[in-house]
């Protein structure tokens, strides 16, 4: 099979097929095994770009770390104040300025379509590491690749994505990925929440087949709890409101305990992109449904053969 990232932008989930992402999933468990040597020649010489507007602990992270663990570096900015930009230079040239010193970028912004316009300009593969409420594509491929590990599998699964439906960027990758499989996905969130229509509007067409994943979109967590195999769970994008008055009214409005985690089938999975205030409870993270630190393992060798597949033949 032709390498389909070779040089190739990482804008969206919709532009992936299927076969691409078992592909990158079977690159993570080879890397993963790999002896040091002949990992660090993958991508040796090499340089990620860093472009982050956006504050951000595991995205940028991962993702400079997986570069090391390859035997690449890194350069580039997590905050605009010590660039040119703070003097007024464009985001046009400074994408021109930092795809001159790199081998491929990874850009973070607030604004919608960021990323697919700095792709425009730059010579070198542009990967979103999340842009507005769009997408965080390389987060739903290390979500996925965790619902592959821990479950053994990913069609057949009853998957519930619960919280900020609505803002929550991560969702939006992580069901355009999900059409490629015959799941069961169950929406939960407060009215105000709801997923925007442009997730599943037209769905077969990103699947690339027959489409097979049905969803449901539901108000209550603890009617569906004991029927999932998977709970994701959401953050409530505050910084994403148009007002505080908006935020107050759905604030606290879910959660997830050990108490309610009891009501989970004994093998059923939480996870969460990560970062969480209070939708899980600290009390979570000693049982064994608890997933999310478990994430962020993966998102590292995720991220790793994600570059060594965009910078290697
Ligand atoms: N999951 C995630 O994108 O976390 P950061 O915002 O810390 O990168």
């Amino acid at each position: 099979m032709a390498n389909p990232f070779y040089k190739r932008d990482v804008l969206s989930l919709k532009d992936f097929k299927r076969e691409d992402l078992e592909l990158l999933f079977s690159t993570t468990d080879k890397l993963t095994e790999m002896k040091y040597r002949e990992r660090v020649s993958l991508g040796e010489g090499r340089i990620l770009g860093i472009m982050f507007f956006e504050p951000s602990t595991r995205t940028r992270l991962s993702f400079e770390s997986a570069m090391a663990s390859i035997g690449g570096t890194s350069v580039g900015f997590s905050e605009t104040k010590t660039t040119s930009i703070e003097k007024g230079e464009s985001f046009a040239d400074t994408v021109r300025i930092v795809e001159a010193n790199s081998d491929v970028v990874v850009l973070r912004h607030p604004m919608e379509g960021s990323a697919r316009f700095a792709s425009e300009i730059s010579l070198k593969p542009i990967v979103s590491g999340g842009t507005g409420t769009e997408e965080h594509p390389t987060q739903a491929m290390l979500d996925l690749y965790t619902i592959y590990k821990e479950k053994g599998r990913i069609d057949g699964l009853r998957i519930c994505i619960v919280g900020d439906l609505k803002y929550g960027r991560t969702v939006y990758s992580l069901i355009y990925a999900l059409s490629k499989y015959d799941v069961k996905v169950d929406l939960v969130s407060p009215p105000i929440l709801k997923i925007r229509r442009e997730a599943t509007y037209n769905l077969e067409k990103i699947a690339g087949k027959d489409k097979s994943i049905e969803i449901t979109e539901r108000e209550s967590l603890k009617s569906v709890l004991h029927e999932v195999d998977v709970v994701y769970v959401t953050r409530i994008q505050r910084e994403r409101f148009p007002d505080e008055q908006e935020y107050e009214k759905v604030r606290g409005s879910y959660y997830l305990d050990a108490e309610l985690a009891g009501m989970m089938k004994s093998d059923a999975i939480v996870m969460h992109p990560l970062p969480r205030l209070d939708e899980i409870r600290p009390d979570l993270d000693a049982t064994p449904h608890a997933r999310y630190f478990k994430q962020v393992q993966y998102g590292r060798n995720v991220r790793a053969a994600l570059l060594s597949l965009i910078l290697n033949s």
